[in-house]
């Protein structure tokens, strides 16, 4: 692993005027650290290979004017949701909000741009749509109101308890010891909500990125202002993403853990969405996962199906048999009344 240093004071280097406190671009980088925002014009056609930051390197770079060392991670896994193109990306590398935030990102293929609105990076399909606007199943809006996703961590989530969840610290217990062989990669939590288990990931210091990945803009809103109060999350590789689930912008074989609390039962389709899982995992990556589990003797099924027009909850055996048929493989689960944490590995 390569390292290097940055000074304090501006220099010139072969003529060209070098931002030493932006301590994540190479020498040659010709971007201005004070410039946040990234038009379309922006990306020209003669985007050069050392303006494009690839840190495939994964530099360790120190910086004079803070105490944290910042490593630089590749960024060949963030993915265009509309080809799964790698994304170019401009601006300072890292996962973290502000490097995110002030970075601009375009698809070579599709020649697509995305950026940061308030602190996530809206990497979903319809992101720059001016005038088509799509409405999603019910159960995903509910979660894209601002009560709602002001009100799920002050009361909504708790009461999930009710029905045999564990409670937040067990449940983030669980989760890290199925995610024990992931430790140092890079975790997703999809559909995280105001973010209650990706600040706990972030925290935990066991990852060296971690996503929180959400569809609804409020859920991410609030995500934020939770992440805004604490220094040390501030300062982690946890970047703030809005995405669909069964698009994740992510390139094939990138990730080494995928959480998704509480979600499964939100999907509009579970089975688009745990193929997405299958797809973004690295071999040997984990997938897991909690929702609220069905009970409906096997008889009866054919009658839900008919009286509920989409269904949301899965039985048991129907979430082991989307995780196998995806190609998942070393399925297991914990069941305390509805509550079911499962886990599943690619292979
Ligand atoms: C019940 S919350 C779970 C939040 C958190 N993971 C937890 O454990 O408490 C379900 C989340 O799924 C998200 N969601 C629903 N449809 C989605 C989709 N198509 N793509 C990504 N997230 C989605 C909602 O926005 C909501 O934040």
């Amino acid at each position: 692993m390569a390292s290097a240093s940055a000074s304090s004071s501006l220099v010139v280097h072969n003529n060209l005027l070098q931002f030493p406190k932006s301590p994540y671009l190479s020498f040659q980088s010709q971007f201005n650290p004070l410039r946040l925002r990234f038009p379309s014009s922006f990306f020209s056609s003669t985007t050069t290979a050392s303006s494009t930051i690839r840190a495939s390197s994964a530099l360790l770079l120190d910086s004079e004017s803070s105490t944290q060392q910042v490593q630089a991670i590749e960024e060949d896994f963030l993915a265009c949701p509309i080809c799964y193109e790698t994304l170019i990306r401009k601006g300072p590398s890292g996962l973290n909000l502000s490097a995110i935030y002030r970075s601009g990102f375009k698809c070579k293929r599709c020649n697509k741009s995305y950026s940061s609105k308030d602190m996530y990076l809206d990497l979903t399909v319809a992101s720059g749509l001016r005038d088509y606007t799509e409405v999603q199943p019910v159960r995903t809006e509910l979660f894209r109101s601002p009560l709602v996703s002001f009100l799920y961590e002050r009361g909504w989530r708790q009461n999930f308890n009710r029905s045999g969840f564990p409670g937040h610290d067990e449940e983030f217990n669980m989760a890290q010891e199925y995610f024990e062989s992931a430790k140092g990669g890079r975790l997703v939590d999809v559909s995280c909500g105001s973010g209650l288990f990706s600040r706990k990931f972030a925290k935990s210091g066991t990852y060296s990125g971690v996503v929180a990945l959400d569809f609804s803009e409020n859920m991410l809103r609030q995500c934020y202002d939770f992440i805004k109060k604490d220094d040390i999350l501030l300062r982690t590789n946890l970047a703030l993403v809005r995405a669909d689930v069964s698009r994740l912008p992510f390139s094939s074989g990138s990730v080494d853990a995928v959480h998704a609390g509480a979600a499964l039962h939100c999907w509009p389709s579970p089975s688009n969405a745990v193929a997405e899982v299958a797809r973004v995992l690295r071999s040997g990556g984990v997938f897991v996962g909690t929702t609220f589990l069905d009970f409906m003797p096997w008889i009866l099924r054919p009658l839900r199906e008919r009286i509920a027009q989409t269904r949301s909850t899965l039985t048991g055996e129907e979430i082991e048999d989307l995780c196998m048929s995806r190609g998942l493989t070393n399925y297991s689960c914990k069941i305390q009344q509805s509550f079911i944490m499962f886990s599943a590995q690619k292979p």
